[in-house]
């Protein structure tokens, strides 16, 4: 097995709605804000460039503490980096003692250098063993745990409900079947036994990208992270302050979308045996704009990355 080591040539992540985020936030002098997801710090430098105003970045990669670096020079006093995990955004919060904060973006996902570092695992494009932690000091399962150990019936289960993939039943089934022989241990191998379960041709996307995105949002945990840092940040969040919100996956977006509206007194009656009646109560913020952003097409062609983005956004009203 050849495996490739690229951390030192990915290019670094471009930000993705960067103009759109910057107004929806519009950040003040003085103000406090939190990048909740600082990748190679897009959001951060360009908060930090706009108004006198200081950062807190969180990530739970720590490979990503040279972009900080970089930033905490640059914007001496104004910017500090935080290793941690943002559903622990609560204890993060009250441990660096953030008793006032503006603003908070969520870019959620996982980064171009994450992607492009083939030793990872997050991508069937380079050989390597199957991790897909975003945190690789956390000791928590990888995608080589659940591969080899999960029963053929939660394979499926996990393939269908994260990936949205039609063919999960084959392919939990052809798994099951080629780690009866071996352990699957690489991207390649696994990439490989779902394009034969899901057919490899007529494909506008390679056969494997559902079941891949399926057991990294499992390994990462990524709807429980996104569940409990939406309740901390609208709990912390100041008077006047908002809430940002990008997501690259429906459910990350129904999630979002769901409590936003709850917060903001909007609950749409989604049971279709009865009328559909919009509810209101007295809400404690309000929506920044109208539904979801996504990018222009202008955007979508220079960095294909960004085609399935949503950004929603709510403020503090009370
Ligand atoms: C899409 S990238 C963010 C890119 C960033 N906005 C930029 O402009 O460079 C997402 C980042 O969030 C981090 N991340 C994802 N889930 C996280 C979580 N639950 N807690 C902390 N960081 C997380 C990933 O490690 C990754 O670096």
């Amino acid at each position: 097995m050849q495996i490739i080591n690229s951390s030192e040539t990915s290019k670094p992540h471009k930000p993705v709605l960067i103009k759109e985020v910057l107004e929806a936030l519009s950040p003040q002098d003085e103000g406090i804000y939190i990048d909740a997801t600082f990748g190679a710090g897009g959001y951060t430098k360009e908060i930090l460039t706009n108004a006198g105003c200081k950062v807190h970045g969180i990530d739970r990669d720590s490979s990503v503490a040279k972009f900080a670096d970089d930033l905490s020079k640059q914007f001496e006093g104004r910017f500090k980096f935080i290793n941690g995990e943002f559903g622990s955004l609560e204890n993060i919060i009250l441990d660096n003692n953030l008793d006032r904060i503006d603003g908070i973006v969520f870019d959620i996902g996982v980064s171009s250098m994450q992607l492009d570092q083939g030793e990872r695992g997050f991508s069937f494009a380079k050989n390597a063993p199957l991790d897909m932690r975003m945190d690789q000091n956390s000791g928590g399962i990888t995608a080589y745990d659940i591969v080899n150990s999960t029963s053929e019936q939660d394979l499926a289960d996990i393939i269908f409900k994260f990936g949205g993939e039609r063919k999960s039943r084959k392919i939990a089934y052809l798994i099951n079947k080629a780690r009866s022989i071996k352990p699957i241990e690489t991207t390649c191998e696994l990439a490989e036994i779902i394009a034969r379960g899901n057919g490899r041709y007529g494909h506008s996307i390679h056969p494997a990208t559902k079941a891949f995105q399926a057991l990294r949002i499992v390994v990462n945990d990524e709807l429980t992270q996104l569940e409990n840092a939406l309740i901390a940040a609208a709990k912390y969040i100041a008077l006047g302050g908002k809430i940002l919100v990008i997501t690259f996956h429906s459910l990350e977006d129904k999630i979002v979308k769901e409590y936003f509206n709850e917060l903001c007194g909007k609950r749409i009656n989604t049971n279709r045996h009865l009328p559909q009646i919009e509810f209101y109560n007295e809400p404690n913020f309000e929506f920044v704009f109208k539904g979801a952003l996504t990018p222009s097409n202008e955007e979508v062609s220079g960095n294909p990355r960004a085609r399935s983005a949503k950004l929603r956004a709510i403020r503090r009203i009370k």
